[in-house]
């Protein structure tokens, strides 16, 4: 079987090196995993007022996460927490209440930084906001890519073998996780 993965930018940086990340991963993923892109940054900043009559690019969005099987969250570390974007989107897919578009969606959770520690703040937090919204998140392998210029181009090739071979292994866990959690979870779609 195959499988379709949205995966998140955490950055609206037009040189994001989680971008580049991302396109790394979709270049590494094994066959049966589809990576597409699911954009944040057209989503106003999310109110309770909207819950009554969702916009278009809300329900659009809602809409993309839906058709997917399973979400991967790529991330950079704003002020060792989430950057306020990737949270704001969050918020519109986990609600209106009863209408959270997390729930049962198997999750994974990685990101790049050029700090020594790698965004493994921001990605706890996540982690931790995930699990509340129901989304079965993968324990392991954990990722934090400390970046250093050049590890990936701008195309998405990794040029260290080491990280590059890191990265491969870790979308191969991500696949048999997907596959574990969807056959024992209903699909919500
Ligand atoms: C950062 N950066 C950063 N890095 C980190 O490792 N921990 C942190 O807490 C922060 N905090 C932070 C706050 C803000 C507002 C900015 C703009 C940046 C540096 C950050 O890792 C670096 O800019 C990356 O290039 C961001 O990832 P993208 O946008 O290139 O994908």
């Amino acid at each position: 079987a195959s499988y379709k993965v949205g995966y998140f930018v955490g950055s609206l940086s037009s040189t994001s090196i989680n971008r580049r990340l991302a396109q790394a991963l979709t270049r590494l993923a094994p066959p049966e995993l589809q990576l597409v892109e699911i954009p944040i940054k057209d989503l106003p900043v999310y109110s309770q007022d909207y819950d009554a009559d969702y916009p278009p690019v809300a329900r659009t969005f809602k809409q993309a996460i839906a058709d997917c099987d399973a979400l991967l969250f790529v991330t950079p570390e704003f002020n060792r927490s989430i950057p306020g974007g990737l949270k704001n989107a969050i918020d519109w897919a986990s609600r209106p209440w009863g209408q959270n578009s997390l729930a049962h969606k198997p999750s994974g959770v990685i990101g790049t930084s050029p700090g020594a520690i790698g965004t493994a703040v921001a990605q706890s937090q996540l982690r931790g906001v995930l699990c509340y919204c129901n989304s079965p998140l993968m324990n392991t392998v954990e990722a934090y890519i400390h970046f250093k210029e050049g590890l990936i181009t701008a195309d998405g090739e990794v040029t260290n073998e080491s990280t590059r071979e890191f990265l491969r292994n870790y979308m191969t866990e991500l696949h048999a996780f997907i596959v574990r959690v969807l056959t024992v979870l209903p699909r919500t779609t």
